[in-house]
């Protein structure tokens, strides 16, 4: 009984068991991923990807934050296997890619498809969509960082995407410190994943809707310069007809660094989720360190997007390798 149990499990639950919910992450719980798993069956897969999201990246670098985004909107959302990939079908019209984290403004699905278009090509139903989301944010982090790291890879893509789980999972901007770290640790992430994970808001956008009536509208701890400019670039009251977005990091809007981090310390960042990592001593000591300790976030920040790549991965049974990363089999 015991053994069925555990059979039926999903990785995470059992990350969350070996982790507990404020001990320090231990190397990264990789599920039955493994390093270099195309190898023997698909030797160009993590060229063919990286090739797909340096094109891309070089012509839009805010698509490289938009697949870094993409692998933890999959990874929270029915584990790291393509759900958010899913079109909408006639049995299935609501899929997570139209919840409202991710409508409008998850991006990165064109290079997606081109990255599987090209795999199909050398290795017919080889490579998995799920394994071309973490190639693809892996990549993205080398392009827009130099952060360099291996992926494990041998995850399946999942059959079910359903939006309003969207909502459920994935944390929302307004959220304060402990619901934040509730959200990561419901996916066996640590505290400190969360932190480290967070400064990927040092590339990217966001749109005036996410924080305006949380960050501009009411009295909060943002900078008033910060405050002045983005009331400057933000409507009083934005709506679906009218949203502009706006950098996340002012200061390097394109380089993956430790910026965010001091954007944090100096209250120059746009939500209530990144502000709430200076309300506890214990994340504002990682704030600090990650601000001003050289490598000391880049180095932390690999292993944490290893760990959320391998949140409730599906092996075995469990899934399956589409042919069109939009549609099951
Ligand atoms: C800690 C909780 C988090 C919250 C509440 C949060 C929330 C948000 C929101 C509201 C946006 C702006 C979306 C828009 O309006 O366009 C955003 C953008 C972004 N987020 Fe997060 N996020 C969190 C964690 C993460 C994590 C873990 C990652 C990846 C490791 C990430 C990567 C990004 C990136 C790269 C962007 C810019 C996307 C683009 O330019 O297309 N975020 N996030
Ligand atoms: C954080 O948010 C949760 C959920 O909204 C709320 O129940 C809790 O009281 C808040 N905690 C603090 C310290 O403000």
């Amino acid at each position: 009984m015991a053994s069925k149990v555990a059979a039926v499990l999903s990785c995470a639950l059992l990350v969350v068991a070996a982790a507990g919910y404020y001990t320090p992450p231990g190397p990264a719980a990789t599920c039955g991923l493994k390093v270099g798993y195309y190898h023997d069956r698909c030797p160009q897969a993590e060229a063919i990807v990286q090739r797909v999201v340096g094109d891309a990246v070089r012509r839009n670098p805010g698509v490289g934050a938009g697949l870094i985004r993409m692998l933890f909107h999959d990874c929270f959302v029915e584990g790291c296997d393509a759900s958010v990939l899913l079109d909408p079908t006639p049995a299935n019209p609501q899929p997570e890619k139209l919840g409202a984290p991710n409508n409008p403004s998850l991006r990165g699905f064109e290079v997606i498809d081109a990255a599987k278009t090209a795999l199909e090509l050398a290795c017919p139903g080889v490579v998995s969509c799920a394994d071309t989301i973490a190639f693809a944010a892996r990549d993205a982090s080398s392009f827009l960082g130099g952060v360099d790291f291996d992926m494990p890879a041998g995850r399946l893509d999942g059959r079910v995407s359903i939006a309003s789980r969207t909502l459920d999972f994935l944390p929302a901007p307004t959220f304060n410190l402990s619901a934040l770290v509730g959200s990561f640790a419901a996916k066996g992430l640590g505290v400190e994943d969360m932190v480290v994970l967070s400064g990927a808001h040092t590339v990217g956008r966001s749109h005036c809707s996410s924080f305006v009536p949380d960050r501009l509208a009411v009295p909060s701890d943002m900078s008033p310069s910060l405050a002045a400019s983005l009331r400057g670039q933000c409507p009083a009251s934005p709506s679906s007809g009218n949203d502009p977005t706006v950098a996340q990091d002012a200061v390097t809007p394109d380089a993956l660094d430790s910026q965010y981090y001091r954007n944090v310390l100096a209250h120059r960042v746009l939500f209530t989720s990144d502000a709430a990592l200076l309300t506890s001593p214990a994340t504002a000591r990682m704030v600090s360190d990650n601000a001003n300790i050289p490598g000391w976030w880049e180095d932390r920040f690999k292993k944490a997007m290893v760990r959320m790549a391998s949140v409730e991965v599906k092996t075995g049974n469990q899934g399956e390798v589409r042919r069109n990363c939009r549609a099951v089999n």
